[in-house]
């Protein structure tokens, strides 16, 4: 039988996601502690990454555990032709876990499925991302002091971001309701509405980024358009500044509001908004060491001492 791991948010219910935000909450108070003394971790970053990478890393080093990898795909031997179920073979034969982000979609679950050791996806193309998932919701959890029936603005690339499709499985456990907005090319792919109406959660479509899908929200979710998935750059050219948050854009929001963005950010949150009390996007990627450390120790059967 394969080990655990993480490859879509689906995979785990309301009661793993609370636990997992437990774990990450006390990680939070204090992420230092020896708890991967003596283990690897392996990261194989075949699609570049700031955040994810380092924050993985980082969630490792404050453990006590070692970490082995690489940032780069140019640097391994995929590219003198090994396959990716060698590359997955051969690290497992160094590491305890492989943190894995590839630009094929179903690539981490195909890992999973041939790997002795967990495998936790950090990016699969288009496809998930589950432990931006994670941050997400313990990030809304903390800001919002509840994950239940929260309206939630998704602005931007609702096509090929794989944040916002986790996001949306994830926060289907919570009765939420959602905005899209997004251009006609982006829009949320049908998949993700059957699967809105299977669970009977509410959502409404807009293509311009009215003060009514602001002012509405709890959580406003900006997103870049991802340039990297598009065929055809004059495509990318017609939709990447399509909608952009200025500060003032924020002025009948709710109290309660807060402006999350996966990041990288490109031009679609204004720096203007940064100052503004209702900016979270820096303290949301923050959150993504804990969550990160939380997500590890659980798929290793680690319990915090
Ligand atoms: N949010 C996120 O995945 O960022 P990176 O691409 O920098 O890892």
């Amino acid at each position: 039988m394969s080990p655990k791991s993480l490859v879509n948010i689906g995979d785990y219910d309301r009661e793993d996601i609370f636990r997992i935000l437990r774990s990450a909450s006390k990680f939070k108070q204090n992420p230092n502690r020896d708890l991967l003394k003596g283990r690897v971790c392996a990261t194989l970053f075949f699609e570049p990454s700031t955040r994810t990478r380092l924050s993985f890393e980082t969630a490792v080093n404050r453990l006590r555990g070692r970490i082995i990898g690489f940032s780069d795909a140019a640097t391994s031997s995929s590219t003198k032709g090994e396959s990716l179920k060698d590359t997955i073979m051969m690290v497992s034969n160094y590491a305890d876990l492989i943190i894995m982000r590839h630009h094929l979609e179903g690539s981490a679950r195909y890992a999973s499925e041939i790997s002795p050791v967990p495998v936790i996806n950090a990016g699969d193309g288009s496809n998930q991302h589950p432990t931006q998932t994670m941050l997400d919701l313990f990030t809304i959890y903390e800001t919002q002091g509840t994950l239940e029936n929260l309206t939630i603005t998704i602005v931007g690339d609702l096509k090929y971001g794989r944040a916002v499709h986790s996001l949306i499985q994830g926060l289907s456990h919570f009765s939420p309701t959602f905005n899209f907005v997004a251009p006609e090319e982006l829009h949320i792919p049908d998949k993700y509405k059957a699967f809105c109406d299977q669970k009977q959660i509410a959502y409404n479509e807009y293509t311009d980024f009215s003060p009514e899908s602001i002012n509405s929200a709890d959580i406003l979710y900006m997103t870049r358009v991802q340039k990297e998935r598009f065929t055809d750059l004059m495509e990318y050219e017609k939709v990447k500044n399509v909608y952009v948050l200025h500060n003032e854009m924020l002025n009948d929001s709710k109290e309660n509001l807060k402006v999350l963005h996966p990041l990288p950010r490109v031009k679609e949150i204004s720096q203007d908004v940064d100052d503004n009390p209702k900016a979270y996007y820096f303290q949301q990627a923050k959150n993504g060491m804990y969550t990160r450390q939380a997500v590890i120790c659980d798929l290793m059967g680690i319990e915090m001492r």
